[in-house]
């Protein structure tokens, strides 16, 4: 599956601002309808754009077509779309990319580019992802059907839509132009934006002997914080800088990749890799031919992984938002746990229902309108209103949400969990299970970072609800729409790991920025 024959596919690439107009055909076989999201784009006022299929638009039939309209407004950063449809996320995705102002834009005239604080000479994308070789339907009735035991990994972890399935492979160059290169020249400082393509597992990235300094985390800037890996979740999109050294046109340095969490292996993935390749500085420069050269001195990992690796020490450039010192107007705990059917189907249960299927989107000309923001007292206990099967907010509400991992078979997973329509502040976490009358105070993040995706880590189960981890983010209902939050991990959103925020849909209409 390509977007417009390509993987990954072509960048968009904006100012912020900008209306932007985006219009997806869907050429795909019979049996694969689609809709597309843009990844961590706020969506304020345009909700109809936001590409998840049943709550925010129909499923674009083969043959059919959507139109996506939207101002970019008050972010900029880096982002991608993909399919919000089955596993065709697998490959049906790209970078999108929005420049703060004309001062960011690369531009082949060697002119030295800002954003905010940051200079750099230019900048590089490096898209992650993973790749299975059964087809996307096979891979999502395994995940929906009765044979489902356990995730499964991909046989490649790809760079800029790239790999060597097998390294100890003789390759012939002729049919395989092999990894991916990045070229540089020496003495320069770059702006890699990598993004978190993966949908399935939690992926560490280096570079040998070439140091990171984080200045954007999913589409906000940080205060700059030097490491020697990333640690990046499915979602996850960074910004470093790089420095390049005084080194010889030809030389390479290997980008490499590590599982974090399970599966650590070797110290490196299968054939997750690709290289920094010098090149003689200036246009005329000349360029090493592209062959199989890549560089074996691989970058090490630490041996162990840090649980919460240093979600506690970046800061936002941006300072401190209102918002962290007030007192959340509710919490709303939700609690994926895993449920065996009797046909022996799994699904994830929030709060303990079964996965729903909106039978209209929430959001078309027939519904709008047509919902009502309930009354507080209407809702159940945990906040979910059982007549619109979604979890509605106020406007102007700050809202916690305490996202809460549950053992399902042999082992607690990390989960990455993304918020629609909003970005949210990471405040607090912890082991077990929370219980909010003891941890309702808990802040264990000095510095909050406003972002989309936000990780709950595995910890050891509570003995008594088996409850092993929880995070909990803030959000402030400024956006009337209807906004998923949901697991990024792309098979156990299919398998129901997902709640709909349904915010004040009687004002929709007027804060419609079309
Ligand atoms: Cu990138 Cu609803 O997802």
């Amino acid at each position: 599956m390509l977007v417009n024959g390509q993987f990954p596919g072509p960048p968009i690439y904006v100012t912020k601002g900008d209306d932007v107009v985006i219009t997806v055909h869907n050429r795909m076989e019979t049996n694969s309808p689609s809709a597309i999201h843009y990844h961590g784009i706020r969506q304020y006022g345009s909700v109809a754009s936001d590409g998840v299929p049943g709550v925010t638009q129909p499923l674009i039939q083969p043959g059919g077509s959507y139109v996506h309209k939207f101002r970019v407004q008050n972010q900029s950063g880096t982002f991608f779309y993909h399919a919000h449809a089955g596993m065709q996320d697998d490959t049906i995705q790209g970078p999108f990319i929005v420049y703060d102002d004309e001062n960011s834009w690369p531009s082949s005239l060697g002119k030295q580019l800002s954003d905010g604080p940051f200079t750099y000479d230019d900048e590089r994308i490096i898209h992650l992802s993973e790749w299975w070789r059964q087809h996307h339907h096979q891979r999502e009735s395994y995940y929906l059907g009765p044979t489902f035991r356990f995730d499964h990994s991909a046989e490649s972890i790809l760079i800029n839509g790239r790999t060597i399935n097998n390294p100890l492979q003789i390759m012939n160059p002729a049919t395989c132009p092999g990894y991916t290169a990045l070229n540089v020249e020496p003495n320069k400082t770059y702006r890699f934006r990598i993004i978190g393509g993966n949908s399935f597992r939690t992926l560490a990235l280096a570079i040998k002997d070439h140091p990171m300094t984080i200045i954007e985390v999913d589409g906000e800037k940080v205060v700059p914080y030097e490491t020697s890996f990333l640690e990046i979740t499915p979602g996850q999109r960074f910004s470093v800088l790089v420095h390049t050294a005084n080194a010889e046109p030809g030389s390479a340095f290997a980008i490499a990749t590590n599982y974090r969490y399970r599966h650590r292996g070797k110290g490196y993935t299968e054939n997750g890799f690709g290289y920094m390749r010098y090149v003689a500085p200036g246009p005329g420069g000349k360029r090493p031919p592209r062959d199989f050269t890549y560089a074996k001195d691989f970058p090490v990992f630490p041996e162990e992984d840090g649980v919460g690796w240093i979600w506690d020490k970046l800061q936002p450039l941006q300072g401190r938002d209102q918002i962290l010192d007030e007192q959340p107007d509710r919490t709303i705990k939700l609690r994926a746990s895993i449920m065996k059917h009797g046909d022996n189907t799994t699904r994830y249960y929030m709060n303990g229902r079964p996965p729903i299927e909106h039978a209209l989107p929430l959001y078309n000309s027939l519904t709008r309108g047509l919902r009502k923001t309930p009354r507080l007292e209407e809702l159940e206990e945990d906040g979910y209103s059982a007549e619109l099967k979604t979890y509605p907010l106020f406007y102007q509400e700050t809202i916690d949400v305490v996202l809460q991992n549950a053992m399902g078979g042999i082992d607690c997973l990390l989960h990455p969990w993304h918020t629609h329509g909003h970005s949210h502040h990471l405040i607090a976490s912890g082991v077990g299970e929370y219980n909010h009358e003891e941890h309702k105070d808990i802040r264990n993040f000095a510095t909050p970072l406003y972002k989309d995706v936000s990780v709950v880590y595995p910890s050891e189960p509570d003995p008594v609800t088996r409850g092993c981890g929880w995070t909990k983010i803030r959000i402030k209902a400024d956006n009337p729409g209807y906004w998923a939050i949901h697991c990024h991990i792309t098979a156990h959103m299919l398998q129901g790991k997902m709640a709909v925020f349904e915010e004040s849909p009687d004002l929709i209409e007027a804060f419609s920025v079309y």
